[in-house]
Protein backbone atom coordinates (compact mmCIF):
# COMPACT_ATOMS: atom_id res chain seq x y z
CA UNK A 1 0.00 0.00 0.00
CA UNK A 2 0.92 3.47 -0.44
CA UNK A 3 0.76 6.79 1.08
CA UNK A 4 0.90 9.95 -0.36
CA UNK A 5 2.83 12.59 1.17
CA UNK A 6 4.24 15.94 -0.88
CA UNK A 7 5.29 14.53 -4.02
CA UNK A 8 6.25 11.41 -2.38
CA UNK A 9 4.26 7.50 -1.71
CA UNK A 10 5.39 5.91 1.20
CA UNK A 11 6.00 2.47 0.84
CA UNK A 12 5.00 -0.07 3.52
CA UNK A 13 8.67 -1.01 3.98
CA UNK A 14 8.70 2.85 5.11
CA UNK A 15 10.63 4.07 1.76
CA UNK A 16 8.87 7.24 0.70
CA UNK A 17 9.27 6.89 -3.87
CA UNK A 18 8.23 9.45 -6.32
CA UNK A 19 5.74 8.20 -8.99
CA UNK A 20 8.59 7.76 -11.51
CA UNK A 21 11.52 5.66 -10.03
CA UNK A 22 14.36 8.07 -10.29
CA UNK A 23 17.57 6.94 -12.58
CA UNK A 24 20.35 5.94 -10.69
CA UNK A 25 23.89 5.27 -11.92
CA UNK A 26 24.63 1.75 -11.33
CA UNK A 27 27.48 1.49 -13.63
CA UNK A 28 29.41 4.30 -11.28
CA UNK A 29 27.28 2.76 -8.08
CA UNK A 30 27.79 -0.81 -8.09
CA UNK A 31 25.39 -2.13 -5.31
CA UNK A 32 27.98 -4.02 -3.89
CA UNK A 33 29.88 -0.80 -2.85
CA UNK A 34 26.57 0.44 -0.75
CA UNK A 35 27.57 -2.75 1.88
CA UNK A 36 31.62 -0.87 1.74
CA UNK A 37 30.37 2.45 2.33
CA UNK A 38 27.77 1.41 5.26
CA UNK A 39 30.97 -0.05 7.18
CA UNK A 40 33.36 2.72 5.97
CA UNK A 41 30.56 5.39 7.07
CA UNK A 42 30.63 4.23 10.75
CA UNK A 43 33.82 3.09 11.50
CA UNK A 44 36.59 4.55 8.80
CA UNK A 45 38.95 7.36 10.40
CA UNK A 46 38.16 9.32 7.48
CA UNK A 47 34.49 9.14 7.38
CA UNK A 48 34.68 9.15 11.34
CA UNK A 49 37.25 12.34 11.08
CA UNK A 50 35.05 14.40 8.16
CA UNK A 51 32.11 13.73 10.78
CA UNK A 52 33.83 15.61 13.60
CA UNK A 53 35.13 18.68 11.50
CA UNK A 54 31.18 19.08 10.13
CA UNK A 55 29.37 18.43 13.51
CA UNK A 56 32.22 21.65 14.58
CA UNK A 57 30.29 23.17 11.77
CA UNK A 58 26.97 22.65 12.07
CA UNK A 59 27.07 23.71 16.21
CA UNK A 60 28.61 26.79 14.95
CA UNK A 61 26.40 27.68 12.31
CA UNK A 62 22.82 26.71 13.80
CA UNK A 63 22.04 28.20 16.88
CA UNK A 64 20.50 25.77 19.55
CA UNK A 65 16.85 25.88 20.73
CA UNK A 66 18.43 26.33 24.33
CA UNK A 67 20.95 28.74 23.46
CA UNK A 68 18.57 31.62 21.41
CA UNK A 69 16.42 31.08 24.83
CA UNK A 70 13.95 28.62 23.17
CA UNK A 71 12.73 31.20 20.92
CA UNK A 72 13.53 29.32 17.54
CA UNK A 73 12.38 26.22 17.08
CA UNK A 74 13.92 23.27 15.81
CA UNK A 75 15.36 22.06 12.28
CA UNK A 76 14.47 20.00 9.43
CA UNK A 77 17.41 18.43 8.10
CA UNK A 78 17.91 16.03 5.12
CA UNK A 79 21.08 14.54 3.84
CA UNK A 80 20.83 14.33 0.48
CA UNK A 81 23.16 11.37 -1.62
CA UNK A 82 23.35 10.29 1.93
CA UNK A 83 24.49 6.44 1.21
CA UNK A 84 24.03 4.22 4.24
CA UNK A 85 22.60 7.13 6.73
CA UNK A 86 26.35 6.98 8.41
CA UNK A 87 25.90 10.58 8.38
CA UNK A 88 22.80 10.62 10.04
CA UNK A 89 23.31 8.28 12.83
CA UNK A 90 26.58 10.47 13.98
CA UNK A 91 24.44 13.66 13.65
CA UNK A 92 21.47 12.08 15.72
CA UNK A 93 23.92 11.02 18.44
CA UNK A 94 25.68 14.09 18.57
CA UNK A 95 23.20 16.93 18.16
CA UNK A 96 19.96 15.49 19.64
CA UNK A 97 18.44 18.85 20.22
CA UNK A 98 18.88 20.69 17.37
CA UNK A 99 16.75 18.84 14.69
CA UNK A 100 13.13 17.56 14.94
CA UNK A 101 13.28 16.56 11.65
CA UNK A 102 15.86 14.33 9.93
CA UNK A 103 15.69 12.50 6.69
CA UNK A 104 17.74 10.55 4.21
CA UNK A 105 18.14 10.94 0.19
CA UNK A 106 19.51 8.77 -2.42
CA UNK A 107 18.81 7.86 -5.70
CA UNK A 108 20.10 3.86 -4.79
CA UNK A 109 17.56 1.63 -3.42
CA UNK A 110 20.09 -0.33 -2.33
CA UNK A 111 21.35 2.57 -0.16
CA UNK A 112 18.46 3.09 1.61
CA UNK A 113 17.62 -0.52 1.98
CA UNK A 114 20.43 -0.77 3.89
CA UNK A 115 20.18 2.60 5.37
CA UNK A 116 16.72 0.83 7.33
CA UNK A 117 18.31 -0.72 10.15
CA UNK A 118 20.64 2.47 10.71
CA UNK A 119 18.33 5.75 10.50
CA UNK A 120 14.77 3.93 9.86
CA UNK A 121 13.87 4.73 13.62
CA UNK A 122 14.27 8.02 13.81
CA UNK A 123 14.51 9.29 9.92
CA UNK A 124 12.71 9.19 6.96
CA UNK A 125 14.28 7.62 3.74
CA UNK A 126 13.53 9.00 0.01
CA UNK A 127 14.46 7.69 -2.89
CA UNK A 128 15.02 10.21 -5.22
CA UNK A 129 17.16 12.10 -7.69
CA UNK A 130 19.43 15.42 -7.13
CA UNK A 131 18.70 16.32 -10.69
CA UNK A 132 14.98 16.14 -10.04
CA UNK A 133 14.08 16.98 -6.17
CA UNK A 134 10.03 17.35 -5.45
CA UNK A 135 10.23 19.57 -2.42
CA UNK A 136 10.10 23.52 -2.52
CA UNK A 137 11.00 25.79 0.41
CA UNK A 138 10.90 22.64 2.99
CA UNK A 139 14.19 22.13 4.89
CA UNK A 140 16.02 24.13 6.91
CA UNK A 141 18.97 22.30 6.22
CA UNK A 142 20.67 20.52 3.35
CA UNK A 143 23.74 18.12 3.34
CA UNK A 144 25.65 16.77 0.19
CA UNK A 145 28.50 15.42 1.53
CA UNK A 146 31.01 14.00 -0.98
CA UNK A 147 28.58 13.64 -3.85
CA UNK A 148 28.15 16.41 -6.44
CA UNK A 149 32.39 15.84 -7.71
CA UNK A 150 30.43 12.97 -9.15
CA UNK A 151 27.31 14.53 -10.72
CA UNK A 152 28.48 16.68 -14.27
CA UNK A 153 25.45 18.89 -13.41
CA UNK A 154 26.64 20.04 -10.51
CA UNK A 155 24.88 23.82 -10.71
CA UNK A 156 21.86 22.27 -11.56
CA UNK A 157 22.18 19.85 -8.39
CA UNK A 158 22.70 23.20 -5.93
CA UNK A 159 19.70 25.01 -8.23
CA UNK A 160 17.17 22.32 -7.43
CA UNK A 161 18.63 22.17 -3.56
CA UNK A 162 18.04 25.92 -3.36
CA UNK A 163 14.45 25.28 -4.08
CA UNK A 164 14.32 22.58 -1.46
CA UNK A 165 15.93 24.73 0.96
CA UNK A 166 13.67 27.66 2.98
CA UNK A 167 14.95 30.91 2.66
CA UNK A 168 17.62 31.30 5.33
CA UNK A 169 18.20 27.82 5.20
CA UNK A 170 21.59 26.36 4.92
CA UNK A 171 23.20 23.73 2.79
CA UNK A 172 26.64 22.36 3.91
CA UNK A 173 28.95 20.76 1.17
CA UNK A 174 31.70 18.43 1.24
CA UNK A 175 33.89 17.30 -1.67
CA UNK A 176 37.27 16.48 -2.78
CA UNK A 177 40.00 19.30 -2.59
CA UNK A 178 42.35 21.20 -5.00
CA UNK A 179 43.09 19.68 -8.20
CA UNK A 180 46.57 19.41 -7.26
CA UNK A 181 45.72 16.49 -5.49
CA UNK A 182 43.94 14.68 -8.64
CA UNK A 183 45.19 11.34 -8.55
CA UNK A 184 44.15 8.01 -10.19
CA UNK A 185 42.15 7.18 -7.45
CA UNK A 186 39.62 9.93 -8.69
CA UNK A 187 39.41 8.30 -11.93
CA UNK A 188 39.01 5.16 -10.51
CA UNK A 189 35.75 6.58 -8.77
CA UNK A 190 34.80 8.70 -11.14
CA UNK A 191 35.15 12.00 -10.01
CA UNK A 192 34.16 14.72 -12.10
CA UNK A 193 36.47 17.71 -10.92
CA UNK A 194 37.90 18.50 -7.48
CA UNK A 195 37.10 21.71 -5.64
CA UNK A 196 38.84 24.96 -4.58
CA UNK A 197 37.84 28.10 -2.73
CA UNK A 198 37.22 29.75 -5.61
CA UNK A 199 35.16 27.30 -7.43
CA UNK A 200 32.64 27.13 -4.21
CA UNK A 201 32.40 30.81 -4.67
CA UNK A 202 31.30 30.03 -8.90
CA UNK A 203 29.08 27.94 -7.81
CA UNK A 204 27.19 29.70 -5.06
CA UNK A 205 26.99 32.54 -7.63
CA UNK A 206 25.77 30.11 -10.70
CA UNK A 207 22.84 28.85 -8.38
CA UNK A 208 21.66 32.61 -6.47
CA UNK A 209 23.52 31.33 -3.23
CA UNK A 210 25.32 33.31 -0.51
CA UNK A 211 28.74 31.35 0.66
CA UNK A 212 28.99 32.20 4.54
CA UNK A 213 31.66 29.45 5.01
CA UNK A 214 34.11 28.13 3.45
CA UNK A 215 37.16 25.67 4.78
CA UNK A 216 39.79 23.38 3.33
CA UNK A 217 39.85 20.45 5.97
CA UNK A 218 42.25 16.96 6.01
CA UNK A 219 45.37 18.68 6.57
CA UNK A 220 47.40 16.97 8.31
CA UNK A 221 46.95 13.45 6.34
CA UNK A 222 46.85 15.64 3.24
CA UNK A 223 51.16 15.11 2.80
CA UNK A 224 50.45 11.02 3.34
CA UNK A 225 47.86 10.75 0.76
CA UNK A 226 49.13 12.84 -1.76
CA UNK A 227 52.40 10.14 -1.34
CA UNK A 228 50.39 7.63 -1.24
CA UNK A 229 47.77 8.12 -4.18
CA UNK A 230 50.57 9.45 -6.17
CA UNK A 231 53.74 7.22 -6.20
CA UNK A 232 50.93 4.36 -5.15
CA UNK A 233 49.23 3.65 -8.33
CA UNK A 234 49.08 0.11 -9.05
CA UNK A 235 50.26 -1.26 -12.39
CA UNK A 236 48.53 -3.03 -14.65
CA UNK A 237 44.71 -1.91 -13.67
CA UNK A 238 43.03 -2.44 -17.04
CA UNK A 239 40.00 -4.78 -16.28
CA UNK A 240 36.57 -3.40 -14.41
CA UNK A 241 37.22 -6.23 -12.20
CA UNK A 242 40.66 -5.61 -11.35
CA UNK A 243 39.54 -1.58 -10.54
CA UNK A 244 36.60 -2.94 -8.12
CA UNK A 245 39.38 -5.16 -5.80
CA UNK A 246 41.77 -3.19 -6.13
CA UNK A 247 39.11 -0.03 -4.71
CA UNK A 248 37.97 -3.06 -2.03
CA UNK A 249 41.15 -3.00 -0.66
CA UNK A 250 42.61 0.34 -0.40
CA UNK A 251 39.23 1.49 1.12
CA UNK A 252 39.24 -1.10 3.46
CA UNK A 253 38.90 0.19 7.24
CA UNK A 254 42.92 -0.33 8.59
CA UNK A 255 43.44 -2.65 11.35
CA UNK A 256 42.07 -1.28 15.29
CA UNK A 257 44.90 0.89 16.46
CA UNK A 258 45.53 2.40 13.42
CA UNK A 259 42.41 3.45 12.69
CA UNK A 260 41.97 4.93 16.45
CA UNK A 261 45.53 6.87 15.32
CA UNK A 262 44.00 8.23 12.74
CA UNK A 263 40.75 9.12 13.89
CA UNK A 264 42.92 10.94 16.89
CA UNK A 265 44.93 13.02 14.30
CA UNK A 266 41.50 14.27 12.44
CA UNK A 267 39.98 14.77 16.28
CA UNK A 268 42.49 17.38 16.71
CA UNK A 269 42.37 19.14 13.21
CA UNK A 270 38.73 19.34 13.95
CA UNK A 271 38.87 20.90 17.42
CA UNK A 272 41.78 23.34 16.28
CA UNK A 273 39.51 24.57 13.05
CA UNK A 274 37.29 26.13 16.16
CA UNK A 275 40.17 28.79 16.68
CA UNK A 276 42.21 28.39 12.99
CA UNK A 277 41.65 28.77 9.54
CA UNK A 278 43.69 25.63 7.95
CA UNK A 279 45.30 26.58 4.85
CA UNK A 280 44.92 23.61 3.21
CA UNK A 281 43.39 20.13 3.08
CA UNK A 282 42.39 17.11 0.54
CA UNK A 283 38.74 17.93 1.66
CA UNK A 284 36.57 21.20 1.77
CA UNK A 285 33.85 22.16 3.14
CA UNK A 286 31.26 24.97 1.90
CA UNK A 287 28.24 26.08 3.82
CA UNK A 288 25.99 28.10 1.37
CA UNK A 289 22.88 30.21 2.68
CA UNK A 290 19.84 30.31 0.20
CA UNK A 291 19.11 34.34 0.57
CA UNK A 292 15.90 35.65 1.90
CA UNK A 293 13.62 37.58 0.01
CA UNK A 294 14.90 41.82 -0.33
CA UNK A 295 12.15 42.75 1.81
CA UNK A 296 12.94 40.04 4.57
CA UNK A 297 16.27 40.78 4.25
CA UNK A 298 16.04 44.56 5.02
CA UNK A 299 15.02 44.19 8.60
CA UNK A 300 18.00 41.72 9.14
CA UNK A 301 20.92 42.83 11.38
CA UNK A 302 24.15 41.64 10.36
CA UNK A 303 25.64 40.03 13.78
CA UNK A 304 29.86 39.81 14.22
CA UNK A 305 30.94 36.49 15.68
CA UNK A 306 33.98 34.68 16.58
CA UNK A 307 36.74 34.36 13.62
CA UNK A 308 35.51 37.18 11.79
CA UNK A 309 31.78 35.21 11.09
CA UNK A 310 28.14 36.77 10.90
CA UNK A 311 25.34 35.59 12.03
CA UNK A 312 22.01 37.48 10.11
CA UNK A 313 19.55 37.78 13.35
CA UNK A 314 16.22 39.16 12.19
CA UNK A 315 14.53 39.23 15.95
CA UNK A 316 17.24 41.58 16.91
CA UNK A 317 18.51 45.33 15.44
CA UNK A 318 21.78 45.65 17.20
CA UNK A 319 24.36 43.08 18.48
CA UNK A 320 22.92 40.01 20.46
CA UNK A 321 23.89 37.16 22.59
CA UNK A 322 24.12 34.92 20.42
CA UNK A 323 27.64 33.36 19.04
CA UNK A 324 26.51 31.41 16.76
CA UNK A 325 24.50 31.75 13.51
CA UNK A 326 20.47 31.28 13.29
CA UNK A 327 18.90 30.24 10.39
CA UNK A 328 15.57 30.43 10.99
C1 LIG B 1 30.36 8.95 -2.59
S1 LIG B 1 28.79 8.55 -2.03
C2 LIG B 1 28.66 9.64 -0.63
C3 LIG B 1 27.71 9.11 0.41
C4 LIG B 1 27.54 10.01 1.63
N1 LIG B 1 27.06 11.33 1.26
C5 LIG B 1 28.83 10.13 2.41
O1 LIG B 1 29.66 10.96 2.07
O2 LIG B 1 29.00 9.38 3.35
C6 LIG B 1 27.74 9.37 -3.19
C7 LIG B 1 26.26 9.09 -2.94
O3 LIG B 1 25.52 9.94 -3.81
C8 LIG B 1 24.44 9.18 -4.36
N2 LIG B 1 24.08 9.82 -5.64
C9 LIG B 1 24.83 9.93 -6.75
N3 LIG B 1 24.17 10.57 -7.73
C10 LIG B 1 22.95 10.88 -7.21
C11 LIG B 1 21.80 11.53 -7.73
N4 LIG B 1 21.75 12.00 -8.98
N5 LIG B 1 20.73 11.68 -6.92
C12 LIG B 1 20.75 11.21 -5.63
N6 LIG B 1 21.80 10.57 -5.09
C13 LIG B 1 22.91 10.40 -5.87
C14 LIG B 1 25.01 7.78 -4.51
O4 LIG B 1 24.00 6.81 -4.61
C15 LIG B 1 25.85 7.66 -3.24
O5 LIG B 1 25.10 7.18 -2.17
Amino acid sequence: MLRRSEEYFREDCGVFIPEEAPGHRDEEYDPWTFELLLRMQRDHFWYRGRHKFLIEAVRSACASPESAGGRRRRLSAVDMGGGCGGWLEYLHMQAPNLFEELALSDSSRRALDLAGPVVGAFAARYHSDLLDLRWQDRWDVVFLLDVIEHIPEHVNVLRQVRQCLRPGGLLFVTTPALQFFWTYNDEFVRHQRRYSRRDFENLAQAADLRLKRCDYFMFFLSPALYVARKWGKPSQLTTEQEIRDHLARTHRIPPRPINALLEGVFSVEAWLSRYVTIPWGTSILGVFEKPRPAVLRDSVTEVPLAHGRVALDPTTSGPTTATTPTII
